[in-house]
């Protein structure tokens, strides 16, 4: 078995789970690559066989198609399995009244319910093991609801992957599992040709490269962060954010209401 074990990617093929694999191959891991289009995946696992000594399987599977997604899960069950990096998802633009409800749909089948069975698959083993990363790939709009702009329901799916790397870490960190919630901004992807938005229209000072994006969240992950955004200047600013949630919390839930619900 390889020294540092096997990261499973999803999204492999493009972007930014392409950029996982390329660094996760260059830190030692061995990969198994998960996407649909097949041709994609033996092009990126060639590049990566020819640049690295690591191995690397293609796993071909559509993730909103529930044989496929089993598929993916018995790979997962493998004890050769170190890391998961559940980063597979799509941004169906436009609002929930104008979203074709399949459409809708599939955005959840694999942003929400793929991202989350497969943490199902592989975190038994983990506790057995005693070690393993799950990184989920959400997005700085998961914080950010209630700018408008960005569809609500890809918002919501990225606040879901947040919410659950959260409730993940405290279930499963005494077990030796670290779960890490990485939020990219804008990153230069094809994500946005896919959702009708010009990239060169956006603000080039705002948009991130894929690599940078990553290495900075696997660095975050060596540092023990939970939550990693990649372009955050100063730590101290999402450390105010979560004093702030701490704040809250005594007053969350009370036998009364507040004053101001009063007669
Ligand atoms: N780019 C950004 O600005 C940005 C910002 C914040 C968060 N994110 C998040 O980062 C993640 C990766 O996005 P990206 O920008 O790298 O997107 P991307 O370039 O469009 O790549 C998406 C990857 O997911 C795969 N995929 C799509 N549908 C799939 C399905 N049904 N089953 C299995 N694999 C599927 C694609 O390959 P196939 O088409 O061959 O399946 C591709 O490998 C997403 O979760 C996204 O929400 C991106």
């Amino acid at each position: 078995m390889p020294e540092k074990g096997v990261a499973l990617i999803t999204g492999a093929s493009a972007g930014i789970g392409a950029a996982y694999a390329a660094i996760l191959a260059a830190r030692g891991y061995d990969l198994v690559l998960v996407a649909r289009d097949h041709v994609r995946l033996e092009a990126a696992s060639a590049a990566l066989r020819g640049s690295t000594d690591v191995a690397v399987e293609v796993l071909p599977a559509d993730l909103t198609r529930p044989a496929d997604l089993r598929r993916v899960e018995r790979r997962l069950l493998r004890d050769d399995i170190s890391v998961l990096v559940n980063n597979a998802g799509i941004a169906v633009p436009g609002r929930l009244v104008d979203m074709p409800p399949d459409r809708l749909e599939a955005m959840l089948l694999l942003n929400v319910l793929a991202s989350t069975r497969l943490a199902r698959a592989v975190a038994p083993g983990f506790v057995a093991r005693g070690r393993g990363d799950i990184i989920n790939v959400g997005s700085v709009v998961g914080l950010n609801a209630d700018r408008p702009g960005i569809s609500a329901v890809y918002t919501a799916s990225k606040a879901y992957l947040l919410a659950l790397s959260e409730g993940l870490q405290n279930e499963l960190g005494r077990a030796g599992v670290r779960v890490q919630a990485v939020l990219p901004g804008m990153t230069r992807t094809e994500i946005w040709e896919k959702a009708n938005i010009d990239i060169d229209a956006l603000a080039a000072d705002r948009l991130m490269g894929a690599e940078v994006m990553v290495e900075a969240a696997l660095r975050g992950l060596d540092l023990g962060e939970r939550v990693t955004i990649p372009s955050l200047p100063d730590i101290a600013d999402w450390l105010s954010f979560m004093a702030a949630r701490e704040a809250l919390r005594p007053n969350l839930s009370r036998s009364e209401a507040a004053d101001r619900y009063g007669d």
